[in-house]
């Protein structure tokens, strides 16, 4: 293509340096070469034509690329719905302790993911993400209640109450969202010589995830 643009451009410029002379053979390309010089026009504007069509269509590929990307990203993340309650459970008391002990909500009331597991009571982020987690519980004014969520060996978040003889019962929680990495465990500790109660799904551990990072 390249070549042909040559030709014509030496061939037109040969026509208009010829263009003063009147002799018989400049006449007869005279009618010939002006069809050649709009040809090669046309040609010009078709190529900057082509020129800026394939730079769209890069333009549009990269594009399409950004688009099918974010698509992937979507199915993803459909793919990982992270979604538990949980009740302590049982029929009265657990605690006091003399020592921290992991809560274990074994009645479980939704689980979607399966991030939570009631054998142990822990949460293990399976995406990295930003998760909401609350808690509550319910226990007798008898003994100190002290629950404190962690994450990993860190305490994020606590409720407590003090012991109190006067005090028939109480009710406490606390939320929290955090930003956890996948694997991070998030679980709730009874905290030593505290108590909480259950029987009626009073105490409960929720949490989901909220957002992706
Ligand atoms: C406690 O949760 C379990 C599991 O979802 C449910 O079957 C049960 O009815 C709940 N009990 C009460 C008293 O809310």
């Amino acid at each position: 293509m390249k070549t042909t643009a040559c030709l014509l451009v030496s061939l037109c410029c040969c026509s208009l340096s010829a263009a003063g002379e009147e002799t018989e053979s400049q006449t007869s390309q005279d009618s010939c070469y002006p069809d050649l010089c709009k040809l090669l026009k046309d040609f010009g504007v078709m190529e900057e034509k082509l020129r800026t069509t394939v730079e769209k269509l890069g333009v549009m590929e990269t594009q399409l690329k950004v688009s099918e990307n974010q698509l992937e990203e979507l199915k993803n993340h459909e793919r990982a719905k992270v979604i538990f309650s949980a009740a302590l459970g049982g029929n009265g008391h657990t605690g006091p302790f003399d020592h921290d002990t992991t809560l274990i909500y074994k009645e479980v009331i939704t689980n979607i993911g399966s991030a939570y597991n009631p054998s142990t009571g822990v949460f293990a982020a399976p995406v990295a993400g930003v998760y909401y987690f609350s808690f509550f519980y319910h226990a007798g004014g008898d003994h100190a209640h002290y629950i404190s969520l962690f994450r990993n060996g860190q305490r994020m978040a606590s409720s407590s109450d003090h012991q109190c003889s006067s005090d028939g019962a109480d009710n406490g929680g606390n939320a929290v969202t955090l930003q956890l990495e996948v694997g991070d465990q998030v679980f709730l500790r009874l905290m030593a010589n505290a108590h909480v109660w259950d029987s009626v799904n009073v105490t409960t551990f929720s949490g989901f995830l909220l957002s992706y990072v």
